[in-house]
């Protein structure tokens, strides 16, 4: 791990317009090609010697900051608890990237369907982990079909009946006949910082954990 400069991990993608007004009420400004979607340029400076902007996708965010590769980052709540790295502290819920994790299937099938009497499932998921744990928790064996992305087709294709996906609005799901028929969790995006960079630079990482606590940020 690099002593001398942080490493902030940010996810790519539609939250980071809500990370901006905290990154604006923390002083971090990155470099112009940071907002510039044609930029393939990965680790980017900001107006702060000591820090970089690294933007991946929210699950890598939190591998590269759980093993130091990144000193901090912001996440979801969905990607924590699938991973559940010990190496990982999340301090502050920012309260953006609200959405739920949810269990859906073909609306003509859900109304048919009685989810008590599920013993064994098949679904397609980002989030085995979660999505076992949750069916085990009432004796339901589901046996899961990694996918990063686009679980919503899997079941008009015949991959799995089932699948286990965020929901923001509902509308991928609409639009692909689907319903939501249990909810897993409410999901919402923390501040995550590596446990080993707390306890060698207290001072500078609590610094940072009590800016973005404090920002006054109306998500
Ligand atoms: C997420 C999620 C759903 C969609 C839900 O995907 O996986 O597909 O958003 O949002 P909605 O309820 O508002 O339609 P995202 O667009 O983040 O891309 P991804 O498939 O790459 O994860």
């Amino acid at each position: 791990m690099q002593e001398d400069k942080l490493i902030f991990a940010l996810p790519k993608g539609r939250i980071l317009e809500e990370v901006q007004p905290y990154l604006d009420a923390a002083g971090i400004v990155p470099e112009p090609a940071f907002y510039d979607s044609a930029s393939r340029l990965l680790q980017l400076k900001t107006n702060l010697p000591d820090m970089d902007i690294i933007r991946v996708r929210s699950f890598d965010v939190a591998t590269f900051t759980a093993f130091g590769a990144a000193h901090l980052g912001i996440t979801g709540s969905d990607v924590l608890e699938e991973f559940d790295y010990s190496d990982l502290y999340a301090p502050v819920d920012l309260n953006i990237g609200l959405c739920r994790l949810s269990v859906a299937m073909p609306e003509s099938e859900a109304k048919k369907e009685n989810p008590k009497s599920w013993s064994h499932i098949r679904v397609a998921t980002k989030y085995p982990n979660l999505t076992r744990k949750h069916f085990a928790a009432r004796g339901v064996q589901a046996e899961c079909i990694k996918l990063n992305g686009a679980m919503e087709i899997a079941p008009s294709l015949g991959l799995a009946r089932l699948i286990v996906d965020l929901v923001s609005s509902g509308g991928t799901l609409k639009a692909n006949g689907l319903v939501e028929v249990e909810k897993i969790m409410d999901v919402s995006s923390r501040l995550i910082v590596n446990r080993t960079a707390l306890k060698t630079m207290p001072e500078r990482m609590q610094g940072w954990i009590e800016k973005f606590r404090s920002a006054n940020v109306n998500a």
